[in-house]
């Protein structure tokens, strides 16, 4: 038998660094928000203890990847007689800010803690992920939430109405410590107070947004890499957006859009222009789950266009 669940991507809709930890790490206020763009994760059961990972793209040593850490944390910790294969199917562009390998890593606790029947409590599942990345916690629930400490202390909220974005991934991969190192140099800044939930979430609007969208490693992310700073450029002024922001520590730029109509076009309009690759997308409740959210899947520029994907 097969499970397969889906692990969406992420994005940031307020991310304030409030300071420097001792262990290295940032203090991190940040309202984190769960995509309809998907890696796809199948799980079967294999008879001898381990894990066996594969995936469609080189991933290098599967030890280093997050889904085989996540994967055999839980195994070591609860179930050391247990064995799994895991297909790893990846979308989600990686170093981009968007939060895929911690969703892989997330969905894959909560897929092997059903295959093996282990019963443990989501809370147990976010403590345990948190060990092998900051931001995996959230992944576990997904939907919409406040996110303090290092990024894993989850306090999640009730969901906003759905709204549509466009990612664009500049195809330029931006190591998260590079950007954190760079904001480093430059921590002589007022922290920034999170309106997120002041207003209810469930009145949010394509409209309300941009009052209470930031990200601190927007400017970081843009003096790290020349590449991303050459997009973010170019898409100054399109037509249907009423917010642009990085995502977490980039490279990919969110733009938040008035309707589902000019998200499709806009991504189809990225692609054409060569810009990297871009997909139309909206807001889910949900982390890594068995649906797409009733297949609102995130739609790539180019197969509106009727081209073909890798
Ligand atoms: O925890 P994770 O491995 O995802 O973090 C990747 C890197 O991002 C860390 O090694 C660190 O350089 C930086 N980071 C940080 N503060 C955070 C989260 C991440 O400095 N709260």
């Amino acid at each position: 038998m097969t499970l397969t669940l889906y692990a969406p991507a992420k994005i940031n809709w307020f991310l304030e660094v409030t300071g420097k930890r001792p262990d290295g790490y940032h203090e991190l206020v940040t309202v984190m928000q769960a995509v309809s763009l998907f890696d796809r994760l199948d799980f079967q059961v294999k008879n001898e203890p381990g894990i066996e990972l594969s995936c469609n793209i080189d991933l290098g040593p599967p030890e280093k990847n997050l889904v085989y850490r996540a994967a055999d944390l839980l195994r070591q910790r609860h179930a050391p007689a247990c064995g799994a294969r895991i297909h790893l199917e990846k979308l989600i562009p990686h170093g981009a800010g968007l939060g895929g390998g911690s969703s892989d890593a997330a969905t894959a606790m909560v897929g092997l803690n059903r295959l093996w029947k282990l019963n443990l409590p989501q809370e147990a599942i976010e403590k345990l992920v948190s060990e092998v990345g900051s931001d995996c916690a959230f992944f576990v629930r997904g939907g919409v939430a406040l996110c303090t400490g290092r990024g894993e202390i989850i306090d999640h909220k009730p969901p906003i109405p759905e709204i549509d974005l466009v990612i664009l991934y500049p195809n330029v991969v931006l190591p998260t410590p590079d950007v954190y190192r760079d904001l480093s140099r430059h921590l002589d800044y007022q922290p920034r107070t999170c309106y997120f939930f002041h207003v209810k979430p469930e009145l949010h609007s394509a409209n309300s947004l941009p009052n209470v969208i930031f990200n601190r490693l927007e400017e970081a992310a843009l003096r790290v890499s020349a590449g991303l700073r050459e997009v973010w450029q170019q898409t100054a002024q399109e037509a249907g957006v009423t917010a642009r922001f990085v995502s977490g520590s980039g490279s990919a730029i969110a733009f938040v859009m008035h309707d589902r109509s000019a998200a499709h076009a806009l991504a189809r309009l990225f692609e054409q222009r060569g810009l990297g690759r871009a997909f139309a997308v909206k807001t889910v409740t949900v982390g890594g789950s068995e649906q797409q959210n009733a297949g609102h899947r995130g739609v790539r520029g180019s197969d509106q266009a009727g081209e073909r994907s890798g």
